[in-house]
């Protein structure tokens, strides 16, 4: 039996769990369901990255223990992975004793093999403390790596492992391997990346208590990567007395990361192996980022979202189909509760559900509440889903979930031209349910049973049952059920509720208690209609609020965002820039030139890049922005109260 390793990258313990790394277990879950019905003897591993210092720094602001923190935490990702039916076989956290056995068997094959590898030297450079990693000089502009995170000039003596002997064996072999890193725009990435020359990576630190003491000098953690990457060897009992797994399991499948870890998986982490004289993973696939407003969906950005509201009103699987289905592998997709819910009606309670129940009630009708009991081998629906199922399963080993939905959608389509172009409505009225029309409801059941059956891994729940109201095996997960002609005859078959109720959208979104978590700052600072139980605040609370009217001397949209609008404000004695929510509602030339209440004291914000230093007041009417309006008369720069 072909085994199948695959791993999600290990998370970070010092937050919940958001929408990218729901993202990510859901599609190795895909995958591993694919697989294992596939046949293959498959492992899928995932867990929690547990050391460092953002999780010290996060501990230390609550006042608790690290270890704390992470037992805490770790039980929402562990309740998370439950509630979205993820099927791994294993959970690593890296504080586990089996975690350390295998880091220091790691470290102590490159000492062995290669002495020269692991050395204790001095380093001085940028250092991006959220990345936990030094900057190339080069990456650094204005005090700020590529990806907007601060820097600092920090010099540490600690150990280094020899990247940069590894330079040339890594480029050979991406050359040998050109399928080691997908999607090719990555792979492209990481070799420009290695080709600049690699500087020797520091995998220690003093300055941090949390974390695997390095052997034999205890003054030191084990840093980072070299702790968090061992996770998918140590997980399999690398170093350990029981090492089974490892021997049958190793080297993994795939390891299935974000795209900005692609390059410790397909750089760092190679070359680790390489000097430990261990064979590498065979492939590194990088997935692209889901955004809220076209920036990144981070935690360090503060616009997590954590959808539970959808996952709690619709469950599980119609929210792993949204992810699956919106986001084309490798590339980066915006996320909004809106757009799950137009695909939720149209892709499911419509196309998929509504066939469904429209087949079984036909079939229910004419051949009293069982499947048909002719089969049929000879027929369009037959021909489309034979060339659908070999399609659907190369877009399903070739990272293209997107796509393999869209083959099992085609085949849907098929089922309703057959259903319109046979009328078998009226055949009934005219012949019965004769041999015919048996051969006809069979078709439509059999294509359905086989589009279920291609969804499957994405919905796993849903299309247990769906089979079941079918007649069909739900048990039947083998590649045996993706072929023609497995449908039993006369077996019962289930008209209940429709599988997906439709979903009245405006009423959804109009309920802010519906909308998904988001700590996106609020793009305009607009005053809902108080609630009656708010909070009484003093006189002198509300005059430390610093409103005042100010003039918009320049406004211009801000680049890639669709809300929001970038004003240069005049305050009676200084300009200043403040980013506001209003470009759905209002263009420049509306603004410039027009008075507006600002809150004048507010901390300094940066939204999408821009550094806002106050807030615009406006009502909002169902979130539409509407400016508060000041007499012209008024100077710019008087105070309101
Ligand atoms: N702990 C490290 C990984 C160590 S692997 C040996 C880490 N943790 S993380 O919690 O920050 O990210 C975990 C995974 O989630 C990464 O693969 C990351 O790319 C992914 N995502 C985090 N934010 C994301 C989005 N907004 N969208 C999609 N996935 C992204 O990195």
């Amino acid at each position: 039996m072909p085994k199948f390793y695959i791993t999600t990258a290990i998370h970070y313990v010092n937050d919940d769990p958001h929408i990218g790394h729901m993202y990510e277990n859901i599609v190795a879950d895909v995958i591993a369901r694919h697989r294992r019905r596939m046949g293959d003897d498959v492992w899928f591993l995932t867990g929690t990255d547990e050391h460092g210092q953002k999780i010290e720094r996060s501990a230390a602001k609550e006042k608790i223990l690290p270890i704390e923190l992470a037992d805490r935490v770790v039980k929402t990702h562990h309740d998370l992975w439950k509630r979205l039916n993820i099927s791994h076989d294993d959970f690593i956290r890296t504080t586990e004793s089996r975690h350390r056995v295998g880091v220091y068997e790691l470290i102590g094959r490159i000492q062995e093999r290669n002495p020269g590898d692991i050395y204790l030297g001095e380093h001085s450079g940028w250092y991006c403390q959220s990345e936990e990693t030094f900057i190339p000089e080069n990456q650094v502009k204005d005090g700020l790596d590529q990806e907007g995170h601060k820097v600092e000039q920090t010099t540490e003596r600690n150990y280094f492992f020899k990247l940069s002997a590894y330079s040339d064996k890594l480029l050979k072999h991406y050359r040998d391997n050109q399928s080691f890193i997908y999607p090719q725009t990555r792979m492209n990435e990481v070799v420009s990346f290695v080709e600049q020359g690699l500087r020797d990576l520091s995998i220690s630190r003093t300055t941090v208590q949390w974390g695997i003491p390095f052997p034999g000098n205890p003054d030191h953690v084990i840093y980072v990567w070299m702790d968090a990457l061992t996770n998918y060897i140590s997980a399999l009992g690398f170093g350990s007395a029981d090492d089974k797994a490892y021997e049958k399991y190793w080297p993994a499948n795939v390891h299935l990361v974000g795209k900005d870890i692609v390059r410790f998986h397909a750089v760092y982490w190679p070359a680790f192996l390489m000097a430990a004289g261990i064979e590498l993973p065979k492939q590194v696939a990088g997935h692209g980022w889901w955004l809220r407003d076209n920036q990144k969906i981070s935690k360090s950005l503060g616009n997590v979202v954590r959808p539970y509201n959808i996952i709690d009103d619709f469950g599980a699987d119609p929210f792993r189909y949204f992810l699956v289905r919106e986001m084309v592998f490798g590339q980066d997709q915006n996320y909004s509760d809106e757009a799950f819910l137009g695909r939720y009606n149209a892709d499911l309670a419509n196309d998929l559900g509504n066939t469904l129940s429209r087949a079984i009630k036909m079939s229910s009708d004419y051949f009293g509440g069982k499947t048909p009991p002719t089969p049929c081998d000879d027929n369009d629906l037959l021909l489309a889903a034979e060339e659908l199922i070999p399609e659907y399963l190369r877009e399903m080993d070739s990272f293209a979930f997107q796509r393999a939905l869209d083959v099992a959608w085609r085949l849907l389509v098929a089922i309703n031209g057959y259903i319109v172009s046979r009328e078998p409505w009226k055949k009934f009225k005219e012949t019965g349910a004769d041999e015919s029309l048996s051969r006809i409801i069979w078709n439509v059941l059999e294509s359905l049973r086989i589009v279920w059956t291609m969804v499957a891994p994405v919905m796993p729940t849903v299309s247990r049952e769906a089979l079941t109201r079918i007649g069909a095996d739900p048990d039947l997960i083998t590649k045996d059920a993706l072929r023609w002609g497995v449908l039993p005859n006369n077996r019962p078959v289930r008209v209940t509720d429709p599988i997906f109720p439709r979903i009245d959208t405006v009423a959804y979104i109009g309920d802010p208690k519906k909308m998904s978590e988001s700590q996106t700052p609020p793009p305009v600072e607009t005053t809902q209609a108080a609630p009656p139980d708010l909070a009484k605040i003093s006189i002198d609370q509300f005059m430390g609020v610093d409103l005042r009217v100010a003039e918009i001397r320049a406004a211009e949209k801000v680049e890639k965002s669709k809300k929001l609008m970038k004003l240069t404000v005049f305050t009676g004695d200084s300009e200043r820039t403040i980013v506001a929510g209003i470009a759905t509602k209002y263009t420049p030339e509306e603004l410039v030139g027009r008075k507006v209440v600002i809150v004048a004291n507010l901390q300094p914000a940066k939204l999408m890049g821009v550094e806002s230093n106050g807030m615009v007041l406006a009502a909002s009417i169902d979130g539409e922005p509407s400016l508060l309006s000041v007499d012209a008369g008024v100077p710019a720069g008087t105070k309101v109260k």
